[in-house]
């Protein structure tokens, strides 16, 4: 009767609105990237994939939450390389990122920029390295908790140069910005989804971005790379996830759906805007999903145990 009753169900999926759980504060990258996808998705399924922002833990509450929920399709996840990362990062975490999950697809891949409140110091990436350096702990950096991308932007930042700032953690980059934007702390390295209109709008100092290549929205920022940080790169890569167990039909009308919402021409030029682009056709499927998941997490794992940032 179980297996008759989840046939039944896929077939009918999905007959109730989603909750698409984000691990970080409303307001933030991924909270704008989410809201953009699920807008589209809704009209695709039928039915409204509403966003609910489960922050905390640098998004390991959120992705805890989904590993526990049904595998019916109505409780899905959109979190970023956080998800990788944390396998490495945390020595207790409570689900396993590769094996409690359905991959869904990746979504996109987000360039980072280095920013700073307007009232900072240094002019270019290379003060700011400079400036970091002479003032190690007295210089103050917002994340969004360890397992962030800001989180280990800052930490590959701060291995590479060989000097510790005093990190203040928030539920999301969200309202990090706003204190950023307020004055209250120095520095952040966050998503171009959330920066470009505050970088364009004169309220924070931007001094490089984390891709090998300059971004097309923020032409006159330089790279880490050009600005002495050799082999520094970073993007921020996005997937939606389903618990363990979920039917494949289901993930199958997700996939489908998302596939359309990263064709959706107003969809494409939101990304756009914000300094970034839907990923390739060819690495949409959940088997790609699946694989690059498990190959992030090999990848990051020497790079943390060098870095020797833990949490519990
Ligand atoms: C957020 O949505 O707040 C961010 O993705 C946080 C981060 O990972 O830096």
């Amino acid at each position: 009767a179980l297996g008759l009753s989840t046939v039944a169900g896929a077939q009918t999926y999905p007959s109730r609105p989603i909750t698409m759980i984000v691990p970080f504060a409303a307001g933030g990258p991924t909270d704008t990237v989410a809201r953009l996808v699920a807008e589209s998705m809704s009209k695709t399924l039928g039915q409204q994939v509403i966003v609910e922002n489960v922050g905390g833990a640098g998004g390991t509450r959120g992705a805890g939450q989904v590993a526990k929920a049904a595998p019916d399709g109505y409780t899905i996840l959109l979190h970023h390389i956080g998800h990788a990362t944390a396998a490495s990062l945390y020595r207790k975490l409570p689900y396993n990122p590769a094996t409690d999950f359905e991959a869904v697809g990746l979504v996109t891949a987000v360039p980072m920029t280095m920013i700073s409140k307007s009232g900072f110091e240094p002019k270019t990436m290379v003060d700011v390295i400079a400036y970091v350096k002479a003032n190690k702990d007295k210089v103050t950096y917002a994340n969004a908790g360890v397992g962030s991308a800001s989180h280990l932007c800052g930490m590959l930042f701060m291995s590479t140069i060989g000097a510790q700032m005093t990190t203040v953690p928030y539920q999301g980059t969200g309202p990090a910005m706003n204190d950023i934007v307020g004055g209250q702390v120095d520095l952040m390295c966050d998503q171009t989804t959330n920066t470009t209109g505050q970088i364009k709008g004169g309220k924070v100092k931007a001094f490089a971005v984390t891709t090998k290549d300059r971004v097309k929205s923020l032409p006159d920022l330089p790279t880490m790379q050009e600005s002495g940080l050799k082999d520094y790169e970073v993007a921020v890569w996005h997937g939606v996830y389903v618990p363990k167990g979920t039917p494949k039909e289901i993930v199958d009308k997700l996939n489908a759906a998302l596939n359309t919402a990263l064709d959706d021409p107003k969809v494409v030029a939101r990304f756009a805007d914000l300094g970034t682009e839907p990923e390739a056709k060819d690495r949409r499927s959940p088997a790609f999903h699946k694989d690059f998941v498990i190959a992030e997490i090999a990848r990051w794992k020497p790079v943390i145990q060098s870095a020797g940032v833990y949490a519990d």
